[in-house]
């Protein structure tokens, strides 16, 4: 598997370290996701999901371990274009309207390199925001924006989408929706997609696979297939198996935890 995984991960151990403490914020984490593959990262918060994330995207470099995305190191696989980040915060600039957002990183990148983009004009109907290409993002809300951040990410046509809580600011109601919309636009892409989430509902609708992580150090705890058919749809989170899923997914978070307060014991003792 692991040979011909889209990103690797393996042996990766992560510390934060200043003159007054040192954190030892991930652990040992081996993960393999396969081209084409929806994976899941569940924890409580502290337990290094986005320092994951952001080692797996060649934003941080970890004290150890081996990365390789798309067969080549993350800080060459980010040189590519081969990556697309959506965050927490959409981040958009205000001064721009939501084409010319979705055209930013096109722009950026005009001498850069020869890579290969998607169009902005196509992108902007793919997450249904046709109708608002001239607004300016104070006259968007919040699921709106996180569209033209989710275009953004896409403007390279990245073969891997790497997600931090994006539904994580959004009222319940639209974030079921833009549940949805995901699935629908994944559906259509397949991309390989890491996706950091707090809601195991959201984890096991989407995804193939959710990684369950305990905290302090972050550690993989748990790996599950999620074999449900798809296209998923609304039934689908009312189905016995969809619950059953739900249920182990609980039991190793809380099994994750019960094991934090030794660990951080033994980092404050030794
Ligand atoms: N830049 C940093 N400097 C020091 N500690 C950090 C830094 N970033 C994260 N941490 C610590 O590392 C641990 C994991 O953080 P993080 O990866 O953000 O967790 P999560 O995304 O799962 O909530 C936390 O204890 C956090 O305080
Ligand atoms: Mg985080």
């Amino acid at each position: 598997m692991t040979a011909f995984a889209h990103i690797s991960v393996r042996g990766l151990t992560h510390v934060f370290a200043d003159r007054r403490r040192t954190l030892r914020a991930l652990s040992g984490v081996d993960l393999a996701v396969g081209r084409g593959e929806f994976v899941s990262v569940i924890g409580a918060s502290g337990a290094g999901k986005t320092t994951l994330l952001r080692a797996i995207g060649g934003l941080l470099r970890p004290t150890s371990g081996a990365i390789l995305v798309d067969g080549v190191l993350p800080a060459e696989a980010q040189r590519r274009k081969t990556i697309g980040f959506v965050f927490q915060e959409p981040a958009l600039l205000p001064w721009r309207t939501v084409i010319e957002n979705i055209r930013l990183p096109i722009e950026m990148n005009s001498r850069g390199s020869e890579a290969r983009h998607a169009e902005p004009e196509r992108l902007l109907t793919a997450v249904g925001l046709a109708d608002f290409r001239d607004y300016h993002p104070h006259q968007l809300s919040g699921g709106m924006k996180q569209r033209v951040a989710l275009a953004r990410a896409l403007a390279f046509d990245p073969s891997v989408l790497l997600m931090d809580e994006p539904l994580g600011a959004l009222d319940e109601m639209t974030r079921t929706v833009m549940r949805y919309e995901l699935l629908r636009l994944w559906e259509q892409s397949r991309k390989t997609v890491i996706f950091v989430t707090h809601s195991i509902p959201e984890a096991v609708l989407l995804s193939d696979r959710v990684v369950v992580m305990s905290s302090q150090p972050g550690r993989v705890v748990d790996d599950v297939a999620i074999a449900l058919p798809r296209p998923r749809h609304a039934d689908v989170e009312r189905s016995q198996r969809f619950f059953a899923y739900a249920d182990r997914i609980m039991d190793s978070l809380a099994k994750g935890s019960a094991l934090a307060p030794a660990a951080a014991q033994a980092a404050a003792g030794g």
